[in-house]
């Protein structure tokens, strides 16, 4: 039997780490959805026009180095704002979404667009402080050479991008459970995501 859930939210609010974690307790399967504007950010990057990049994408492009980076994030989240890029990426969402032993999708419009049906919906949010706080220390032990103000001032660009576009903007759908992990350790934020599941479920 099929079972969604859909966790959204802005950029590095732990929305990855509270995804993953809850798909590892009920056993279903995972999805970044993240990573498909990702990696077409990355290809419009290597010269590949982004509606092209997005109609035939494959699972092998999900992969690889530099997914994370932060001209990739930017470049994801102007291809982002391009309507027929999010068409040609809503078929593979939702045929995941229904797969068969549960899913959990995470990304900015899954409760609101591409799952509106889930069976459970978080919005997982935090300060845009906190969240870039993470993000930088997250790019300091990956080796890149930045500095906190400026991860702040890519967090808010990206935030202002993704809340204003007017296809699919972020925001928390009517029925989801609001989760602000600003003053929350990872165990805390997973525990209360699990809770909130279990209440819907
Ligand atoms: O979640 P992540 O930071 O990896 O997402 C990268 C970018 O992809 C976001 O800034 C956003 O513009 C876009 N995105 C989206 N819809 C999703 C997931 C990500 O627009 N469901």
């Amino acid at each position: 039997m099929a079972f969604t859930i859909a966790i959204d939210g802005p950029a590095a609010a732990g929305k990855g780490t509270i995804s993953r974690a809850v798909a590892a307790h009920f056993g279903f399967a995972h999805l970044d959805t993240g990573l498909l504007y990702r990696a077409v950010g990355r290809r419009m990057l290597e010269g590949v026009p982004p509606i092209a990049a997005a109609q035939t994408l494959t699972a092998q492009d999900l992969g690889g180095s530099g997914l994370r980076a932060p001209e990739v994030s930017q470049a994801a989240s102007r291809v982002a704002a391009i309507p027929e890029v999010r068409a040609a990426l809503v078929d593979f969402q939702r045929a995941f979404a229904r797969r068969d032993g549960g899913a959990v999708l995470d990304g900015r419009d899954i409760g609101t667009v591409i799952c509106p049906e889930a069976d459970a919906k978080l919005f997982v949010t935090a300060s845009p402080e906190v969240r870039a706080r993470r993000r930088f220390d997250e790019l300091c032990a990956t080796g890149v050479t930045t500095d906190y103000a400026r991860v702040l001032e890519e967090t808010r660009e990206r935030d202002d991008r993704d809340a204003t576009r007017a296809d699919a903007p972020l925001r928390a759908a009517p029925d989801a459970v609001v989760i602000d992990t600003s003053a929350l350790d990872v165990e805390a934020a997973v525990a209360a995501a699990i809770a909130a599941v279990e209440t819907r479920s």
